[in-house]
């Protein structure tokens, strides 16, 4: 915090730095270290300080929380109860950024003379996914645990297996996507449901009231674009 490390110099040493000196010091410090000051002002009670804007640009630091733990949160909670269902939260939080990203490939690359319509239902149903993302994620936060993020760490962590780079035919497309879902689905029964046995409702909530039941209705709009039958005549 620029605040923090902001020190207070003598005013005499203040008023005789130069207009040279401070342009030589800026370019110095902008790949590391700020200016350490730029005005004097006074504080509250009158002494002489010196504040600067610049920020602290390329800090690195310490991992202050390591990921598969839990904090001590004042929730009700066993520290078992908040582990397990972090870490199967974390789970269903990585399969859903994969199935996120999953329909907005599809949504990108549909094809044929359903396009439109379908172009528009899988970006409505990403939509959905990212809204689960951030619930779900938030949801471990709240148990004190650390929700995957990076993107490259969902990819160690998914089961659900990977698209082809290239394009798919539509129905694969859309198996694809129903596949992801069901393994969605099937983890997320048995974690409600292990989760409420640990005494963990808000999970449990989260997981059938919203992880579960979006899931199965984007499924049912996915599985009816899958049934093979005429468009004009019986
Ligand atoms: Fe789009």
């Amino acid at each position: 915090m620029p605040a923090k490390r902001s020190t207070t110099i003598p005013a005499a040493r203040s008023a005789t730095r130069t207009a040279a000196s401070d342009t030589s010091r800026r370019a110095a410090s902008t790949t590391r270290r700020p200016a350490r000051s730029r005005t004097r002002a006074a504080s509250s009670d009158g002494a002489a300080r010196t504040v600067t804007s610049q920020p602290w640009l390329h800090q690195k630091g310490v991992v202050i929380q390591e990921f598969g733990t839990v904090r001590q949160f004042p929730i009700g909670l066993s520290y078992d109860a908040r582990m397990y269902s972090c870490q199967r939260l974390n789970q269903t939080l990585a399969d859903t950024q994969i199935l996120y990203a999953l329909y907005k490939k599809h949504h990108w690359l549909m094809r044929g003379a359903t396009f439109y319509q379908l172009h528009l239902l899988l970006d409505k149903h990403a939509g959905e996914q990212l809204e689960l993302v951030d619930q779900i994620a938030e949801r471990i936060q709240t148990l004190g645990g650390v929700a995957v993020g990076d993107p490259r760490h969902v990819a160690e962590i998914t089961r659900i297996p990977r698209a082809p780079d290239g394009v798919e035919e539509v129905p694969a497309m859309l198996s694809r996507l129903l596949e992801a879902h069901e393994m969605i689905l099937a983890d997320a029964h048995d974690a409600a449901a292990r989760t409420a046995d640990m005494g963990d409702d808000g999970s449990n909530d989260l997981l059938v009231s919203d992880v579960i039941r979006t899931g199965e209705m984007e499924a049912w709009f996915l599985a009816e674009h899958l049934v093979d039958t005429p468009l004009v005549q019986a």
